[in-house]
């Protein structure tokens, strides 16, 4: 297996993007990457042991070598004062155009499988992060201001021992199995599994926040996003990653009628699209009406208010939404302003440090504060993330542009997570498996994957200057999906008559032509958008409508899969996914695309 993505170079127009993907993943940097990570999982680990008490980032090593050194190192936690601070970043109009092209890091490599021996050719470390060494606390630089005077200082987890969340054993692919098919693996070819399998010896990494015995546990509740599903999963992945940083208990909504997806009277929860109990390892889960009987019936939450009408389960949403925000406190920050870091080194007390420690933070935030989570923080029991209702802070964000850990050990840990355990459930991969299998059938004389795809987003959507006809759309594309190729078309467009145009060029299939053969309709209709999404994930080429964060979602599993993300019908961002190593970092904090630094360079 081939460290480097595999790229398909059909019929041109990929030669950028080979390019750009090449540069970033020379084989140099994937070995002097694994050596460092080596060399520098085995310091931390002496770190982890000498530093002692001096530290206080918890890491839980649960790998060989630390069966053999002891656990003292999880024993290590010790509270420090410390405090949230907002930092003004220096406001710079030119901070997009400074930051591209020339400093994006060459993102590490994606795949890195080999074991740390089996090519020891020692490269230039340009790229690779330092040994971060322990850091002792020191006082803020800058003067505080009047209600900071009486604040604790700025003291945060020095990065050192956090290495350890890096794999040095090989990771294991993940794999697909469904009562009516084969196993599929990663890596197989045309396979749409792209997640890796986390075994007993997968290195994890656990929060230096998390909460000890006698303290109680702590936790996060949402209100989930509004609009339509993949705007919920992307606040929720932010959720999520926030309860696992900060080792709260995250508070799962119960079922509900979600936005568009109430076909058949259905309500959901996220146990419909996720394997909720896998995250059991990292994160702990609890349903909105045992957290309500356990601390909101036993006047545990603010002022001991109780839950209206002392229930636990509501059919009307707001009433609910409306005590939670009483009842704990609102995280004070959203997307559009802030970033949030989690865990900067103990020594970063100013902004310019903090620029000298990782340049690209301002190719991250764009222009945005941070927001330190610390002592204050932590110190409440319920931290409360909320929709649009009544005015309240959206999370429509990546968790990649909005969570910052400045660690990029930990930050990858991070992606990894929503990579490997955040991926759709089973049963959604198993029904996309078969209409794979059969487009695979029809088009098996093409070259390699033998499909293409496109997602034409007409409906409800806001964004009108995307509402072209399907002969417009068709012929701005027709170099990357051209002419005779057959075409997998996702639309909410119910106008049977909208393809007609371009049916005499493209053979185009729809879900509705595999409704029988792969027994669509014996799962819950809701899960079809899904389903839809994985099918064009796996395609040879993908088309999508930009500003949609269903598109979105596909791009993204196309760079978990390393296949080409894809483009856009729409003319002034039809290239806008080909250039990943300028375009790491979302530019843009909104939603309108993915960015390559959520899924490269994570291993
Ligand atoms: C923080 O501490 C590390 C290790 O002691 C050191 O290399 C680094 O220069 C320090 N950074 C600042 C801003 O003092
Ligand atoms: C809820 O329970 C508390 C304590 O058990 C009780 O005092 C209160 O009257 C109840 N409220 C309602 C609306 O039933
Ligand atoms: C996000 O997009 C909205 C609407 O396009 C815009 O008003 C807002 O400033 C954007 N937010 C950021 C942080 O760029
Ligand atoms: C359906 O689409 C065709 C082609 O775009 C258009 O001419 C026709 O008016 C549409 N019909 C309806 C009912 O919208």
């Amino acid at each position: 297996m081939s460290p480097i993505p595999r790229i398909h170079n059909h019929r041109g127009g990929r030669s950028k993007w080979q390019k750009g993907l090449l540069v970033g993943l020379s084989a140099g940097l994937a070995i002097s990457y694994m050596i460092f990570v080596v060399v520098s999982g085995r310091y931390a680990l002496s770190q982890l042991i000498s530093e002692g008490d001096r530290e206080h980032l918890r890491v839980a090593l649960l790998s060989q070598a630390q069966s053999q050194q002891g656990t003292n190192a999880q024993q290590q936690q010790q509270q420090q004062q410390q405090q949230e601070q907002a930092v003004p970043l220096p406001a710079n109009p030119n901070s997009q155009e400074k930051h591209r092209g020339e400093q994006q890091p060459a993102p590490p490599p994606a795949a890195l499988r080999s074991p740390p021996n089996a090519n020891p050719q020692p490269q230039p470390a340009a790229q690779v992060p330092q040994p971060p060494a322990a850091a002792k606390p020191r006082d803020l630089k800058s003067k505080p201001s009047e209600d900071q005077e009486h604040a604790p200082q700025l003291q945060l987890s020095a990065p050192a021992l956090a290495v350890g969340v890096h794999s040095i054993i090989p990771i294991e692919e993940g794999t697909l199995k469904c009562t009516d098919s084969p196993p599929r693996k990663r890596g197989e070819d045309g396979s749409i599994v792209y997640w890796r399998k986390w075994t007993e010896e997968t290195p994890m990494w656990s929060s230096p926040f998390k909460p000890k015995k006698d303290e109680g546990p702590k936790y996060v509740t949402f209100e989930p996003d509004e609009g339509g599903f993949n705007n919920v999963r992307m606040a929720l992945e932010i959720f999520v990653l926030f309860a696992l940083a900060t080792g709260r208990t995250l508070v799962l909504p119960d079922e509900y009628p979600m936005y568009l997806l109430g076909q058949a009277g259905i309500m959901h929860d996220f146990d419909d699209f996720y394997d909720v109990e896998g995250w059991a390892n990292n994160v702990d889960v609890l349903p909105m009406h045992k957290f309500l009987e356990k601390e909101g019936l036993t006047g545990q939450l603010k002022d001991g208010e109780m839950p209206p009408g002392n229930a636990t389960r509501f059919d009307l949403r707001r009433p609910l939404w409306e005590y939670i925000r009483r009842a704990t406190d609102i995280f004070p920050v959203g997307p559009d302003s802030h970033v949030v870091g989690i865990d900067l080194p103990t020594n970063i007390t100013t902004m310019e440090e903090l620029m000298d420690y990782r340049p690209d933070f301002e190719s991250f935030s764009h222009g945005r504060q941070l927001l330190q989570y610390g002592p204050e923080l932590q110190a409440k029991k319920s931290l409360h993330f909320t929709s649009a209702m009544d005015g309240g802070n959206r999370y429509l964000a990546h968790f990649y542009s909005f969570l910052y850990f400045s660690d990029p050990q930990v930050d990858a840990f991070m992606k990894r997570f929503v990579r490997d355990r955040m991926h759709y459930k089973d049963e959604i991969f198993c029904r996309a498996a078969k209409v794979v299998d059969l487009l695979h059938a029809e088009g098996k004389d093409e070259a390699f994957e033998p499909y293409d795809a496109i997602h034409i987003r007409r409906g409800d959507f806001q964004f009108t200057e995307t509402r072209l006809e399907a002969e417009e759309i068709f012929r701005t594309v027709e170099d990357v999906i051209v002419p005779g190729s057959l075409v997998y078309v996702v639309t909410d467009e119910s106008n049977a008559t909208f393809f007609d145009s371009v049916r005499d060029r493209y053979r185009l299939r729809f879900y509705k032509d595999f409704y029988a053969q792969a027994e669509l309709k014996d799962i819950n209709p809701n899960l079809a958008g899904m389903v839809e999404q994985v099918i064009a994930s796996g395609a040879r080429t993908y088309v999508g409508t930009y500003f949609s964060t269903f598109t979105g979602y596909i791009t993204r599993m196309r760079g978990y899969l390393g296949k080409n993300p894809g483009y856009y019908f729409l003319k002034p961002y039809k290239d806008a996914l080909q250039s990943p190593a300028k375009d790491f970092y979302a530019s843009d904090p909104n939603f309108s695309r993915e960015w390559p630094a959520a899924y490269m360079g994570i291993d």
